[in-house]
């Protein structure tokens, strides 16, 4: 295992951090975990030479940090530090601040958290927290040794990012990055403001939540013809390491032999270890992906709110991913959202109201049709 120092901290980290927001259910379609085996996953990687572990008050509705703390007992807690999150949506005041971290506490069996974390912020979240008074709180107990870091994950635009990085002094932030996002949210710049303040950033959905993992045609075809031949996990971790503002990079892995080939992988894996025929390899798949994108919808939202209810930004999302990444959108939450909430392609009455407001002049009505068909007939 690389260990990674982690920006101003002047910390060590393993550059492989174990996400616990995906161990599976004991059968498929049983959403209950598997606890045993989870923990035994979360203890082949902590054997294996990971020390930071991720996980968040709502993870696996609300288990998460239970099972955590029961793996991390017989010794394991020593060997790691654990990141945990407050969900702002759950909070209103310093008294639901103390209640939800005491209760994380308890679920993890510790006295304290390493890294706490508001979860998935955007500029709204931010400035509730602030009028709640979660910085004063998070001060507090940090002086009293319940959390060691004050950090935040992160899920906007990068405007957003900016303004939430430099308005307090932050110990670490979380983002979402991978070869695909270098212009999503925080993206590239927003890695690069957080490294050149000094502050540590954890990387989640490193694999787009597993959709890079295994590549389509027009993608296996480029690393095939590649003269050194890696696996498209290889790839998508050995792009992140390559950044050299990049501390930890999580992943949540179901099954043992995905912790091995990770632990594997980020044996190798150093800032700057990649050639310039590398990158440029990592351009070419990235355009591969793109050019496989069904709409150019930028989920501006213009068009938004559809007087007839179709979340149209949405359907587009799930539509490019299903072709993107051949993801069966039966397992895309915003589909199921979707579906579940009647926001579908099957109520637009063609009032074209989208199209005067859509500043790429794309032709929604058409669109949304074509996509409600492949989606649902996946
Ligand atoms: N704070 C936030 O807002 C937030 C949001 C998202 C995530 N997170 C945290 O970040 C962690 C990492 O994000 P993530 O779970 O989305 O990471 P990820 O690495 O993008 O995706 C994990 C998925 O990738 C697949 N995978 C991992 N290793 C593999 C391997 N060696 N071979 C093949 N497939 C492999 C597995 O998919 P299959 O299950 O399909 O096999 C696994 O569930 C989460 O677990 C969570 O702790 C935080």
């Amino acid at each position: 295992m690389k260990y990674r120092t982690m920006g101003k901290l002047g910390i060590q980290a393993s550059a492989f951090g174990l996400g616990c927001m995906r161990f599976n259910g004991k059968a498929s379609g049983d959403s209950t975990v598997d606890e045993q085996k989870a923990v035994s996953l979360i203890r082949r990687a902590i054997d294996g030479g990971v020390t930071y572990i991720d996980t968040a008050y709502v993870y696996l509705d609300r288990t998460s940090e239970i099972i955590l703390g029961k793996a991390l007992l017989d010794g394991y807690r020593e060997k790691v530090t654990i990141a945990t999150k407050v969900p702002p949506d759950l909070v209103n005041s310093r008294e639901d601040l103390e209640r939800i971290l005491d209760e994380e506490l308890r679920k993890l069996q510790t006295d304290h958290i390493d890294f706490y974390l508001m979860h998935a912020m955007n500029r709204q979240k931010w400035e509730h927290m602030k009028a709640i008074g979660a910085c004063e709180f998070f001060d507090d107990m940090k002086r009293a040794g319940k959390i060691r870091y004050k950090c935040f994950s992160f899920h906007s635009s990068y405007e957003d990012f900016e303004y939430i990085l430099n308005d307090w002094d932050w110990d670490m932030c979380q983002i979402q990055y991978n070869f695909m996002d270098i212009s999503n949210q925080a993206g590239t710049k927003g890695l690069e403001l957080a490294g050149s303040k000094g502050i540590p950033v954890v990387i989640m959905e490193g694999l787009l939540g597993g959709r890079l993992a295994s590549a389509p045609d027009n993608v296996q075809a480029l690393y095939d013809a590649f003269p050194v031949k890696r696996s498209a996990v290889e790839w998508a971790f050995r792009w992140l390491c390559n950044h050299p503002e990049v501390g930890v990079v999580l992943s949540g892995c179901n099954e043992p032999e995905q912790i091995d080939e990770n632990l594997r992988i980020f044996d190798t894996v150093e800032a700057g270890i990649m050639s310039e025929e590398e990158l440029k390899l990592m351009d070419s798949v990235r355009e591969a992906y793109i050019s496989r994108t069904k709409i150019g919808c930028t989920g501006c939202r213009y068009c938004m709110p559809c007087p007839n209810g179709v979340n149209i930004p949405g359907i587009f999302s799930a539509w490019n991913n299903w072709s993107l990444y051949n993801a069966d959108p039966k397992s895309d939450w915003q589909f199921r959202m979707i579906r579940d909430k009647s926001n579908g392609a099957d109520n637009c009455v063609s009032c074209a109201a989208c199209e005067a407001a859509c500043p790429q002049r794309l032709n929604i009505i058409e669109s949304l049709q074509s996509a409600w068909s492949d989606l649902t007939n996946a």
